[in-house]
């Protein structure tokens, strides 16, 4: 009986120990204050030529909020089973895309479009996505994560999972001042991945280094650079600079650049794009992508319908499709190979890794 009693005892001690060094793990609101918040400016290097890096007021860059941002752009624990992070569709080697038609997400679902590249994605201020359904990177970086097919989450949920986290608490403290795990909330969220997106800069390309007066470029690479801009009479204007311009490689204009034969038939669109906006003529518009770093970032188009530059190239050179509301400055190309070689080396001198060396661009974890 007493033995019965002793081992009681012991089991109740032993619970009690186990439940106040779980206690001890999650910080107590004195715990949090105590941390310092102090943060640091980040001051984003924007190359020469680039328009203003408009950073809202509510929004200061930081190297706390920044850090913050990093972690939970690489962390799984965004999605509801934990397995799908921000960099599942978004790897930092490919431009941030990944490599597939359509991106998979939580539970092996597929997405509907292509994954976009998130380099110098913080100049961007004619909408996000490809039809430019959200106005602010503090906005979109919300979406993937109650996305059903991206990251299928609950934000509340994640909330409650951040509150508890071992780490989060204080590094939300660091960037934002809480003095308690419960002032951790959505707009922290998306104000931290939104300061990190900012840093992903890129304009050091051949392009950018020929520019600068650096470098010449190839014989063939000129050829396509004066094709591209209409520099050089003696060679048919492929027009693409009006759409994708300097120095972002895109207007951030939306377009029909003529991928569907709809003609006057705007249902046909299996997509409507920007058309969500509710105008007619909009139907089957889409942003026009960034052309740096397209080199890495196949397949192509809103639906990843192109494996290869090369398929771009037939499509601009010969399968531009009829519909009301295509863009008249595509047509037909009807270029000789040598163009298109031209055209396909001058894009490929967009490519620019730097973005890679940026500290605290890649994974933490
Ligand atoms: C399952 C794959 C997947 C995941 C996970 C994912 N994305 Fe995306 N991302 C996409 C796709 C696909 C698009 C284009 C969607 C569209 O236009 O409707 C996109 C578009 C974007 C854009 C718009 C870029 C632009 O130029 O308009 C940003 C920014 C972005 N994602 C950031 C994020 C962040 C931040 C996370 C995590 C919170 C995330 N993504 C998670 C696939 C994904
Ligand atoms: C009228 C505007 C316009 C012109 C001119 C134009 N483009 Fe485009 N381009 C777009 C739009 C819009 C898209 C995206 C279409 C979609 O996915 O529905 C696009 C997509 C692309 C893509 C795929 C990008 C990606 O990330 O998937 C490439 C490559 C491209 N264009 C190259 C060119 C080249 C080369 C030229 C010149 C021969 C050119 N474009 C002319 C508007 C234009």
């Amino acid at each position: 009986m007493n033995r019965l009693i002793g081992n009681i005892i012991l089991v109740i001690l032993l619970a009690i120990f186990i439940v106040s060094c779980d206690g001890d793990q999650i910080m107590s609101s004195r715990d949090l204050e105590n941390i310092p918040f102090n943060p640091e400016p980040y001051v984003v290097d924007v190359p020469d030529g680039f328009p203003i890096l408009e950073i809202p007021e509510d929004n200061p860059m930081t190297l706390e909020g920044v850090e913050l941002g990093r972690r939970l752009f690489y962390d799984p624990i965004l999605s509801a089973d934990s397995t799908v992070s921000c960099a599942s569709c978004h790897f930092p080697e490919l431009a941030f895309t990944d490599g597939l038609r359509r991106s998979i997400g939580i539970s092996g679902q597929q997405t509907s479009r292509n994954s976009m590249s998130l380099v110098n994605v913080g100049f961007y201020y004619s909408g996000l996505f490809w039809d430019g359904r959200v106005q602010t990177l503090e906005e979109q970086s919300l979406h993937p994560i109650e996305d059903p097919i991206e990251q299928g989450n609950d934000l509340d949920a994640l909330i409650e999972k951040l509150k508890v986290h071992e780490d989060y608490a204080a590094r939300f403290r660091m960037a934002f001042g809480i003095v308690d795990r419960s002032q951790i909330n959505r707009k922290l969220i998306g104000k931290a991945i939104a300061q990190w997106e900012r840093i992903i800069v890129s304009g050091n390309s051949r392009y950018d280094q020929y520019k600068r007066g650096e470098i010449s470029l190839t014989d063939e690479e000129d050829l396509g650079h004066s094709m591209f801009f209409d520099f050089d009479d003696g060679f048919k204007d492929a027009e693409c600079n009006h759409c994708h311009n300097v120095p972002l490689f895109t207007a951030n204009s939306y377009h029909n650049n003529g991928l569907d034969s709809v003609g006057n038939d705007y249902t046909l669109f299996k997509d409507i794009g920007l058309g969500i906006n509710g105008i007619e003529n909009d139907t089957g518009r889409f942003r026009t992508p960034t052309l740096r770093n397209i080199a890495l970032t196949a397949p192509y188009m809103h639906d990843g319908r192109f494996m290869s530059l090369d398929d771009v190239l037939n499509h601009y050179n010969s399968g531009i499709q009829p519909a009301r509301n295509k863009d008249p400055l595509v047509a037909n190309l009807e270029i000789s190979q040598e163009s298109r070689d031209a055209l396909l080396a001058f894009m490929e001198a967009l490519t620019d890794t730097s973005y890679l060396k940026i500290p605290q661009v890649s994974s933490p974890f």
